[in-house]
């Protein structure tokens, strides 16, 4: 089994581990008979033995969908935990995507003002990103996770087995915010290097799936380490916003409906790319590279159609956005970015699809 730990100075504040099967045994690891569990009407279809093991009082399922990652959810979530009388010792579960991760997360850390969590992530989204480093919330209509909180699971149990019910299309989302980490590797100031970029540029789809679990480790590994150097975003974790600045403006625009986060992400790193290249920030060869390893996986592949000008005004509303000047992460040099500020919005504008 994998361990990786997420720590403060006096002790680990965030054990996730690895393991195919691993959802088979979590009661080797959770208290069950503690716990509520906070998942959606697809999981608990395809799982009937997960949810069988907790008790039927203390489980809440709610619609699946970005669009369901709102107020009112967290509200009904909320409402549920309190009329089943959560008390301070019990513990929230949330079993799903990146959207339960979010929201089962953000409820925990409120409810009574703050019960552990546990995240037991099934999108490879979720495993490689949403559900490490404690960052919860949901949207509104003026942006994307603009309400939310810092809160760190006390575990990530992450099964790679649940892939196997994961469908092409949301394989390729979680591929899109990987490829975010592969662009983004030496600005993580791991001393260990992956090199995730070779293994995805390297091989087929049908490889990489082969070799998932050593990638979902390598991911995990690289935000474990980044949360570990900065847990509130002051600084370094910034890096891995990449692409999302973008990402929250199509997404917003599109009112969490037409495009999913992962596509969002990517679209957003090809504008990024587009964008330093302009700038003369990257060679030819790199700018190909980066649009080579996004449509390898057809992750842009929709006609979208979009006012640029209220994508700018999105951008520019950002919560990553700091005295109206839009701070934007570009690709300088082969997996590395850098902070940017001072964007002149015309050029910003000319970077959109
Ligand atoms: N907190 C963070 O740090 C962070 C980081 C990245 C993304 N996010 C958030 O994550 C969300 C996107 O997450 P996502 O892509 O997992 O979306 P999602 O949670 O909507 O899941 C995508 C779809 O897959 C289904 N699904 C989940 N597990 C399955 C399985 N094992 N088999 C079959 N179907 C399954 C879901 O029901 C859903 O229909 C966005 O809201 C984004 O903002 C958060
Ligand atoms: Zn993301």
């Amino acid at each position: 089994m994998k361990k990786i730990y997420i720590k403060n100075s006096e002790k680990n504040e965030s054990e996730i581990l690895i393991e195919n099967e691993l959802s088979k045994k979590i009661q080797d690891f959770i208290d069950i008979k503690n716990c509520f569990l906070i998942t959606n009407t697809k999981i608990a279809k395809l799982y009937p033995e997960i949810l069988y093991k907790f008790n039927e009082r203390k489980i809440i399922i709610i619609k699946d969908g970005e669009k369901y990652k709102n107020f009112k959810t967290c509200n009904h979530i909320l409402n549920k935990l309190l009329e089943e009388k959560i008390e301070r010792k019990n513990c929230i579960v949330a079993l799903g995507g990146g959207v339960i991760g979010d929201m089962a997360g953000y409820c925990a850390s409120i409810i009574l003002r703050g019960v552990k969590l546990i995240q037991i992530p099934t999108t490879l989204l979720a495993m490689c990103d949403s559900s490490i480093g404690g960052k919860t919330g949901y949207n509104t209509s003026y942006g994307k996770n603009l309400i939310g909180t810092f809160y760190l699971a006390d575990k990530v149990l992450i099964d790679p087995m649940f892939l196997n019910t994961l469908d092409e299309f949301n394989y390729k989302c979680g591929l899109g915010e990987i490829i975010k980490y592969a662009l983004i590797e030496k600005s993580c100031k791991c001393e260990k290097f992956y090199n995730l970029e070779d293994i995805l540029t390297v091989n087929q789809t049908k490889d990489v799936r082969n070799e998932i679990t050593e990638i979902i480790n390598c991911c995990a590994s690289l935000k474990a380490n980044v949360v570990t150097m900065d847990k509130k975003e002051s600084n370094l974790r910034k890096i891995l916003n990449f692409g999302h600045t973008y990402a929250h403006a199509f997404e917003t625009y599109l009112k969490y409906k037409k495009i999913s986060h992962g596509e969002a992400v990517s679209y957003g790193i090809k504008c990024a790319n587009k964008l330093s290249y302009k700038l003369g920030k990257i060679d030819e060869t790199y700018y190909n590279k980066i649009n080579f390893l996004i449509d390898k996986f057809s992750l842009t592949n929709k006609k979208l159609k979009f006012k640029k000008e209220k994508i700018v005004e999105l951008m520019t509303h950002d919560k990553k956005v700091q005295n109206e000047k839009i701070n934007l992460l570009l690709p300088v040099a082969p997996l590395e970015v850098e902070l940017f500020d001072n964007i002149d919005l015309p050029l910003l504008e000319a970077s959109l699809p």
